[in-house]
């Protein structure tokens, strides 16, 4: 059995949702890296009370140095010890954490964190670099993708279903200039590793993409 999975992949591809459900299927722990992203730049966006435009990397390394965050066993998310699970999935917060995960001091921090909160193996974790930077010994590695279309409907979906008001348009649009600025960042930019295996979701259902994924784990 695969004891360390790495999931990477752009926004929408399905990643957390899949890696929910393969993790309780094998009593492994799920770990979000994308919601650490979004927790500095919830601090940041609450701290500073600016809008993402106006934050610079200064600013962005001084909210970071001096920062909790936790996950629990739930995958609930934890600011400074105050639990920020819902308030870091809106869009403004997605932007704000595709800001703040160009900055390098930030993303040493996490990834030191990610790969503490790995170390001990049967964990499932989810992100843009996971299998090429954070832990590229991962046991598996898989890089999911859908179609950007398919991959906004999926959010407009998962923004309603929280009590989000969503405009599929404006959706779409966000998330292609979150996949490019995520693409083309200087430092662990989204990629997929060498030895990663491409599973494209766009026709295929959640419970297919877990399947796969189980069999590959058992492989
Ligand atoms: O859920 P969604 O796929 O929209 O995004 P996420 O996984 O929560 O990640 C939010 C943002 O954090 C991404 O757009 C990336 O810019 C950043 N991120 C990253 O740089 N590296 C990671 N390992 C995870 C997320």
């Amino acid at each position: 059995m695969k004891k360390i999975i790495a999931v990477d992949g752009p926004a929408g591809a399905g990643k957390s949702t899949v890696s929910k459900i393969v993790a309780a299927r094998l009593g492994y722990t799920y770990i979000d890296t994308g919601a650490m992203y979004r927790a500095v730049a919830l601090k940041c966006n609450e701290e500073l009370g600016i809008r993402n435009e106006e934050l610079t990397e200064e600013l962005i390394v001084k909210v970071a140095s001096d920062i909790d965050i936790r996950l629990d066993e739930a995958a609930r998310v934890f600011l400074d010890g105050r639990e920020v699970t819902k308030e870091i999935r809106t869009p403004e917060v997605s932007r704000g954490a595709s800001d703040v995960a160009k900055v390098g001091f930030v993303r040493k921090k996490l990834t030191e964190l990610q790969r503490a909160m790995a170390a001990q193996g049967s964990v499932i974790m989810d992100g843009r670099d996971i299998g090429t930077q954070v832990l590229p010994n991962a046991d598996l590695k898989i890089f999911l993708t859908a179609s950007v279309e398919e991959r906004a409907r999926r959010r407009f979906e998962e923004l309603k279903s929280k009590g989000f008001a969503a405009d599929f348009a404006q959706i779409q649009k966000e998330i292609s200039l979150r996949d490019k600025q995520d693409s083309e960042r200087e430092i662990a930019p989204l990629a997929k590793a060498e030895d990663a295996v491409l599973l494209d979701t766009t026709h295929l259902t959640i419970e297919q993409v877990v399947e796969e994924i189980l069999r590959l784990a058992q492989a």
